[in-house]
């Protein structure tokens, strides 16, 4: 199968106004997702994964190297990539369902076919009876849930998520998890997520990508073979799991400066 996103040797160097000085906040990463896969990046705080998102987002440029998705180098935001942020990425004066429908209506799709999206993501992500609620009204989770729906209901070619679940309390990171897993499975979404939270890379990936301390470099590229749909019950005591993540946290903490 022909891959669907491929960096090729990307860096990415910052000025530092203050210190005067150049900040070298990626080096010569390269990789490949291939179609339907969910891939996550961790690394240590500062490492530079927000900032290989951004650039697969569009938000952001290579200093060197470039970016490709469906063999199209990036050059600025598009629909086919849709992004979830650690805070909330909903627009808080229209409801849930509004949220939803933004994508769709910006497509200018017909009424009916936009209702019918927007009825098929609420109820993917569980918001059923939350549909005329504003974000406000929402909790945390449900906050976070609507988000993903939103971004699914423009029907990206990859989903990029930042750390978006950093916000929420661990029974309903968990949860949300649990199911993140179950509809990208279901809907065959192509995902890419950064985290720093190396149980929650195993539990949701099919590979995990580890970055060094800054400048990240790519130091572990680890794929999961754990059987899906996956559960928290069933995998906090499994054995495998424990080694992927055991392998995971050798390979950062053996790279930090
Ligand atoms: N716009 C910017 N201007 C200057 N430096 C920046 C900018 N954005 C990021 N950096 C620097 O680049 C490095 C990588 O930042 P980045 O936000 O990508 O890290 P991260 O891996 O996402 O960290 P965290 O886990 O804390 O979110 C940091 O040293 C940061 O200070
Ligand atoms: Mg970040």
């Amino acid at each position: 199968m022909t891959d669907l996103l491929v960096a090729r040797n990307v860096s990415k160097t910052y000025f530092d106004t203050v210190a005067n000085d150049n900040v070298v906040a990626l080096e010569d990463v390269s990789l490949a997702i291939r179609p339907h896969e969910f891939v996550s990046v961790i690394g240590p705080s500062g490492c530079g994964k927000s900032t290989f998102l951004r650039m697969v987002a569009g938000l952001d440029k290579p200093t060197a190297g470039e970016i490709t998705v469906s063999g199209r180098k990036i050059t600025g935001p598009g629909a086919d990539r849709g992004m979830v942020f650690q805070e909330y990425a909903l627009l808080p004066w229209k409801t849930t369902a509004a949220n939803i429908e933004f994508g769709p209506r910006l497509k200018k799709l017909p009424k009916a076919e936009r209702e019918a999206i927007t009825r098929r993501f609420v109820e993917l992500v569980g918001l059923k009876g939350f549909e005329n609620k504003y974000p406000h009204q929402l909790s945390g989770g449900m906050r976070q849930r609507a988000a993903v729906a939103r971004v699914l209901a423009n029907n990206p070619t990859v989903l990029l998520m930042d750390e978006p679940f950093a916000a929420v309390d661990a029974m309903t990171r968990q949860h949300l998890q649990e199911e993140l897993t179950a509809i990208t499975a279901r809907e065959r979404t192509t995902v890419l997520f950064i985290t720093h939270a190396i149980e929650e890379a195993v539990f949701l990936s099919d590979r995990v990508i580890a970055l060094s301390g800054r400048p990240g470099r790519i130091v572990a590229d680890l794929a999961i073979e754990l059987p899906r749909p996956r559960r928290w019950d069933a995998l906090v005591n499994d054995a495998r799991f424990a080694a992927y993540r055991d392998e995971l946290t050798r390979c950062i903490h053996g790279t930090k400066a």
